[in-house]
């Protein structure tokens, strides 16, 4: 069966979906994402993720592209053309199509919107908490503005690349005050040997995920204290268990940090409970 993608009102083969040249998303990375993850046939926290696309838009003063309601509609019928129960579903909007000036262009100009769907199988999820991910760390060399949900992420790029060639999984940037700020596509969590959750308040420094909220949520039902509080790479490495979250991983072990174990090297029982609990407590909105 054909993927198809919706881009600027219509319904196209996934194979010919295209932009204009002059989209400036294409043209200056201005433009704004939302992943939302799929999981057995519900959008998980499709509230969240639209409250802060609106956040997104509105801090670059972007309009939405269409209404709330109808962004819905069209979300659901991309993942019904593509018959996706578990997976995710992508949607991007960028300021328009107008010729290459850095100035904002004429206030007529539509935002373009692109959505698209994919299956992903959840064992392949599954298999990777199995084993963790295995982190490098890098300096933090993002703007200032990573709460906005932006599609430049050449950092984030050139992170998770470098992980690849060391032979690690993700990148975590540190900031000049050696505190971990988040993962190149997802935020950072470490449990410390009393089992207390800790993780970077959102304030500064990185993008409040919707996954990080609800897990908010997963460990007051687990009973599970939690600190928003920096934290450096010596006291990740020195934890009881490390993980990431993001709608795509929900949360996933990290079991190494530049090649030191994190405690005994295996997946933590903490961040594998919080996975386990995830989609109980996700809000569920059907696909
Ligand atoms: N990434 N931090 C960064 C830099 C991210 O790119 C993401 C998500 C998160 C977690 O946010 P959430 O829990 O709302 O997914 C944190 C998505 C999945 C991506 O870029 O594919």
């Amino acid at each position: 069966m054909p993927r198809i993608a919706y881009v600027n009102g219509r319904y196209v083969a996934h194979t010919d979906a295209a932009v204009h040249v002059e989209d400036r998303g294409y043209q200056f990375g201005d433009a704004v994402y939302e992943v939302c993850e799929i999981t057995r046939g519900f959008i998980i926290d499709l509230t969240g993720h639209l409250d802060r696309l609106g956040r997104s838009l509105s801090e670059l003063s972007i309009d939405w592209p269409i209404g709330r309601a109808a962004l819905i509609v069209v979300m659901r019928e991309v993942i019904r053309r593509n018959r996706v129960t578990d997976g995710l579903v992508y949607l991007q909007v960028t300021r328009g199509v107008a010729g290459r000036d850095h100035f904002f262009p004429a206030s007529d100009t539509k935002p373009s919107l692109v959505i698209t769907a994919k299956k992903i199988d959840p064992r392949s999820y599954a298999r990777k908490a199995e084993t963790g991910l295995k982190i490098i760390t890098v300096p933090e060399n993002r703007w200032d503005r990573v709460d906005i949900k932006s599609v430049g992420l050449l950092p984030n790029v050139l992170a998770k690349q470098q992980a690849k060639l060391s032979g690690a999984h993700d990148a975590w940037f540190v900031d000049r005050d050696g505190f971990v700020t988040e993962s190149a596509s997802a935020n950072a969590w470490i449990v410390t040997k009393e089992g207390v959750l800790v993780t970077r308040p959102a304030k500064h420094g990185i993008l409040r995920g919707i996954t990080r909220t609800t897990l908010f949520k997963v460990a007051e039902r687990l009973g599970l204290k939690i600190e928003e509080r920096g934290f450096t790479v010596a006291e990740a490495m020195a934890a009881r268990e490390a993980f990431v979250s993001s709608a795509t991983t929900t949360a996933m072990p990290v079991v190494a940090i530049d090649g030191h174990p994190v405690a005994n090297g295996h997946p933590g029982s903490i961040t594998l409970s919080l996975r386990q609990a995830f989609f109980d407590v996700a809000e569920k909105s059907p696909a």
